[in-house]
Order: structure tokens, then sequence, then C-alpha cells
């Protein structure tokens, strides 16, 4: 993912800007830029590849001031090449950014009705053009900053300057981090506190919908209504050498709410923002020949794999064979080579599905590794690899890889779709549409739900048995929502397919076993509604967890009711995770557990 830094300095700023940047390596990136100014003069050094490419074009044409920003660039809209790398530059005015601008397809075609000429494919760049032709128009830059932000839409990092203004650098915040580092006599800007360390350990964590005004002697920040908003700073633990919790009291909960920055950089690994199509597959495993799918996996992993296993299924016409690795390697399965096996997991080392991989193998299957360490045992050993780019994953419960798990399998899905002929160009389009709006729409769920599902927790936290249930994505959901809860919260918690409460589950049902019910209004949903009555009728506590359609189609007494934004059933999946992972979350918080470190558990299972 991309990293941001900026220093409003009393000496020259290229080095120290370079070295913060270098401290975002572990991000992930493709290519990197810096702009100063220097006596009223904006200028950058722009480079395709590593930062050892910058540092020799500022070796050959250094680049003097005291006010500069970076960024190191992970593609997701136009090439990783010089021309779209950051900062964009347009009459006077220069940007970086993280995340995706939603509407820019929009905001481009009225720019360029209007004379504007681009030099990139980016996003970014209608930020830069919007900047200038308010600016333009007679605004100042706070106002134009303002105006800006008022038309963008997405989840993004911003931060700009302005030639004409060499003290003030302007940044705002909706989704992916921006921390503001207080030093003296100068002011300090970056995607996290580790890139900060060197220069100064006192912190101020912009919030969603914050936009800050720094100059050398200090920050203002408003809202994007031009009110002035109070931040406390505080004094981060972060070194250059440690991977940083921010503002958070766990690393689970600073994987939580990085979700819609990661999710946008995992996406942008497989669809193309601007055509919404999903990018070709030119791996090894071509999903348009094989006869059929198996998939192996453990945990949540096995979960992410159930959710992909409807996907493959439904739209891509492939019959999938999934089991928990533990389970498949011994099953001693009939297969073929004309199938392909994937194998999802965040660590790449779990044994059990590491075992599993090598019974495909030598079954002569195509091997496909969802993974998050590229340099895996497993990654290694596949075929292909598709990576879930969604950087190191602390806390031992798995957040962030989960949804990220599901973003690369419904890319793979609806791209297997299309291989095999069963998904048309305009539901392609549809349904990336939807992947593409998920940065946003987790960025709203997440600041929306927190207080609500902080007091459900403590409610919860009471409880010593809990039932979850789901039909269709939503019943591994529920059985995730229920590992989530037992693993660091220690309370017995149980997933159940819904259809399936009168089969056996029901007879637990009183006031004494809390119901959570995973219900978005989908084809499923009165079906659902029938089984909370079921619920109901004896006694039972519902927390239901729907969406704004379905909240208000249920009459049903519940002990809450969680309403999300209406959204596609190909993203339901991952923007119902969020208010599971919170709910887990918070009750562990209240019973005062270990939350990244829960007893007997281990963050890969490298043993039978
Ligand atoms: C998930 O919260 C658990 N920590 C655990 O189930 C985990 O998903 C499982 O051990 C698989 O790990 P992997 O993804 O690294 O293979």
């Amino acid at each position: 993912m991309c990293g941001i830094v900026g220093i409003v300095g009393r000496g020259p700023v290229a080095s120290r800007l370079v070295d913060a940047l270098r401290r975002l390596e572990y991000r992930g990136y493709d290519s990197a830029g810096i702009a100063t100014i220097c006596e009223g003069r904006m200028d950058r050094r722009r480079a395709e590849g590593k930062l050892f490419n910058l540092e020799k074009k500022l070796d050959a044409e250094p680049l003097p001031g005291t006010i500069g920003i970076a960024h190191t660039r992970w593609a997701t809209h136009g090439v990783p090449n010089e021309t779209n790398a950051h900062p964009h530059f347009v009459a006077g005015v220069a940007v970086v950014h993280n995340g995706i601008i939603e509407n820019f397809s929009e905001l481009k075609d009225e720019l360029l009705a209007e004379g504007a000429v681009f030099e990139s494919q980016t996003d970014t760049e209608v930020v830069a053009h919007l900047l200038a032709k308010y600016t333009r128009q007679g605004m100042d830059h706070r106002e134009a900053m303002l105006a800006m932000l008022n038309r963008v839409s997405g989840a993004y990092a911003l931060v700009v300057m302005f030639e004409d203004d060499p003290d003030t650098i302007m940044a705002a915040r909706f989704g992916p981090p921006l921390a503001i580092g207080h030093g003296r006599g100068e002011m300090f800007l970056g995607s996290d506190a580790i890139a900060l360390s060197p220069f100064t350990n006192e912190i101020t964590y912009l919030v969603d919908g914050d936009c800050a005004i720094m100059t050398h002697k200090g920050v203002e920040i408003i809202d994007y209504e031009g009110k002035l908003l109070k931040r406390q700073s505080q004094i981060s633990q972060a070194t250059a050498f440690m991977v940083d919790k921010g503002n958070h009291r766990h690393f689970m909960e600073k994987e939580i709410y990085e979700q819609p920055e990661i999710i946008s950089h995992a996406l942008g690994n497989y669809i193309d923002f601007a055509a919404h199509t999903v990018k070709k597959n030119d791996t090894a495993i071509d999903f348009g020949k094989v006869s059929g799918l198996a998939i192996a996996a453990c945990g949540t992993a096995y979960l992410s794999g159930l959710i992909g296993k409807y996907w493959f299924e439904r739209y891509a016409r492939l019959p999938v064979e999934i089991d928990v690795a533990s389970e498949f390697r011994y099953r001693e399965l009939p297969l073929s080579p004309s199938q392909a096996a994937l194998f999802i997991s965040q660590s790449g080392e779990t044994a059990d599905t590491l075992a599993s991989l090598r019974y495909c193998k030598d079954q002569g299957l195509k091997i496909g590794a969802v993974v998050n360490v590229r340099e895996s045992t497993i990654a290694r050993e596949a075929d292909a690899i598709f990576p879930i780019l969604a950087g190191p994953e602390i806390g031992v419960a798995s957040t962030k890889a989960f949804t990220c798990q599901l973003a690369v399998l419904a890319a793979l899905a609806i791209g297997a779709g299309r291989a095999r002929g069963t998904v048309n160009a305009d539901d392609e389009k549809a349904m990336v549409k939807h992947l593409a709006e998920m940065p946003r729409i987790m960025s709203r769920v997440l600041n929306d739900i927190q207080p609500e599902i902080e007091g459900l927790s403590r409610e919860l936290s009471r409880f010593k048995d809990v039932l979850y249930l789901g039909r269709g994505t939503s019943f591994p959901l529920a059985m995730e929502g229920a590992l989530k809860l037992k693993e660091i919260s220690y309370i017995h918690a149980e997933g159940y397919a819904a259809g399936e409460l009168k089969h056996g589950p029901i007879a637990l049902i009183d006031e004494n076993m809390p119901v959570i019910v995973i219900a978005p209004h989908d084809r499923f949903f009165e079906k659902t509604v029938s089984n909370m009555q079921e619920v109901a009728a004896r006694g039972g506590r519902i927390i239901f967890i729907t969406d704004e359609k379905g909240a208000a189609a249920s009459k049903l007494p519940t002990m809450a009711t969680i309403a999300l934004p209406n959204v596609d059933e190909i993203i339901a999946p991952m923007i119902f995770s969020l208010p599971i992972q919170l709910l887990a979350y918070h009750t562990a918080v209240f019973m005062g557990t270990d939350v990244d470190q829960p007893r007997n558990l281990a963050k890969s299972v490298t043993v039978e």
C-alpha cells in the first residue's frame, strides 16, 4: 500500500523525506517521488521501481528546499511508471495520495470538458486539477481544499502543497491513516508513526473527515465545513524497527480499522478500477479450462474458502470440493489433473494446508496459493500465487487477511466466470464496481457502528454460550463470527446454517444463549426471519446484524439490531465481517483477555 511523508522544516528536507519513505517500504510499492519548494519554485523527482532509483535521480539533480512531500506508490489506477508516480503537479499544485478516488471518472470527464490536460492515468491527478481550477476561480488555498474534499468520494489520504505558499502543507484523511508529527519549529506528516519516529514521538492521528493545515508553527485541524476540531496528541512508542499499533490499543483493533485502505490495495492487484474489469489472470491456472476446484485451508482461511466456494459455483459454474486441511489431507480424495487446487493461508506456513497442497501436487493438479506472505513455503511450492497484500497481520485473530482473502476470491471467481462464459461483460462491470466501492463503505461502517457494538459487547460478555446463524454466504460468516468470539474472549460460540436450527440447536435456545443472526436483505432474508421467530418464540435473545432494508422489514423484538448499508451480495460478506470482528474484539476487551495473543493460540500452526 502507498506511503506518504511531508515536512515543513527549518533545514533541507529532501534526504529526510527519502529516509522516511524507506521506513514505509514494508507497505509495498512500485514507484516513488518527491517534491519540494525553494525560492518560490516547486520541483519534483520521480522514479519507477525502488527508492534506490529515486535517490540516483536526486544525486544527479538535488532538490533544495525546506518544505516537501514524498510518496511511495502502490498502483491502483494506471501502470507503475514515472508518469503515474506521485507527486502530481498541475499549475503550481502538488498532490500525493493513498487510496481510491471512486468518482474520478466523472470528475475527469468534467475537467476534460473544461479543457484540462491530463498527463497520467491516475485517479489522483483529478485532485490536482480540481485544486488548480478552484484557485483559478479565486478561492484561497483553504477554500479550494475544502471545495475539493466536498467533491471527491472514496477512501483516501491526500497531502497537498501550493507553489505560492512555501510554509504550508495541507492534508485530509478518509480511510487510509495519516499521522502528524510535532517537532521543534518544524512539523511532520506520515502514513504512520514509524515513518516519523526519528523526527519526533509526539503524534496526532487524523481521523476520517479531518483536514489538517500544517505550517512550521503547528497544525490546525478542521472538518470539511471549515469548523475547528480538537485532536489530542500522544507520545508514540513506535520505533523505526517495529510495526506500529498507531493510536490503537491492540494490533487486532488496528488491523480491523486499516481494512478500508488494505482492501483497496488487495483489489488493485486484481481489478482495473478505471475499466471496472477483472485483470487478465496470466498465472499457471486457467480457470477457463479446469474441470473443477479443490480448496483446503484451516480456521478463518477455510471459512473464506467456503465463501469462495459459493462464488465459484454460482458465478463460474465450477464445482468446488472444500474441506479443512486436516481432514482433506487424509481423505484420499479421488482427484484428477484436470482440476486445480487452491490453498488459502495468511501465513503460508500452516502444516495441514501445506500437506494438503503436496497431496494435490502428487495427484498432478495445478496448485494455486492465496497467501499473505509471498515468500512462504506454500507460495514457493505453488504453480500460481494469488497474493492478498494485507501487510503484516500481527493479531493472532485474523481480520484484514480474511476480508482480503474474500476480495481476492471474489475477483478470481468473477474472472473465472468471464473465462468460462458464465459472466457477461455487463455483470462483470457491475460486480467490479461493487468491489471498488468497498473501501469507502468499510470506512463508513467502521465509523458508524463502533459505539453501538461497544455497548452491545458489554452485554455479550456476560454470557457463557452464543449461537451464530446465517444462510448462503452468511453461513460461513456465522462460523467466522463464532470463531472470532471463542478464540479471543474464550466464550463458547457456534456458527450454524440457519436452516439447521430445527435439526438440533433449537434445543439450546433460552434466555441464557444469545443468538446472533447475520442476514442482509438478500434472497434468504424471509427464511432467516422465520428462524428468528422460532428463536423469539422460545425466549431466545436475538442480536440482528442486517442492513437498512432488513431492519425496516423485520418487526421482531431484538436485544440489538445493527443495520449496515444496503450492499450488493458480492460484497456483503466483506462488509458484514466488520461487525462480527468488532463484536468479538470489544467483548474480549471487556473480558480482559490477551486480545492479540489469546491463550493456547499461535499465529501460524506449523505443526500438525
Ligand atoms: C483465525 O482467527 C485463527 N487465528 C486461525 O484459525 C487461522 O485462520 C488458521 O490457523 C489458519 O492460519 P493461516 O491462514 O496462516 O493458514
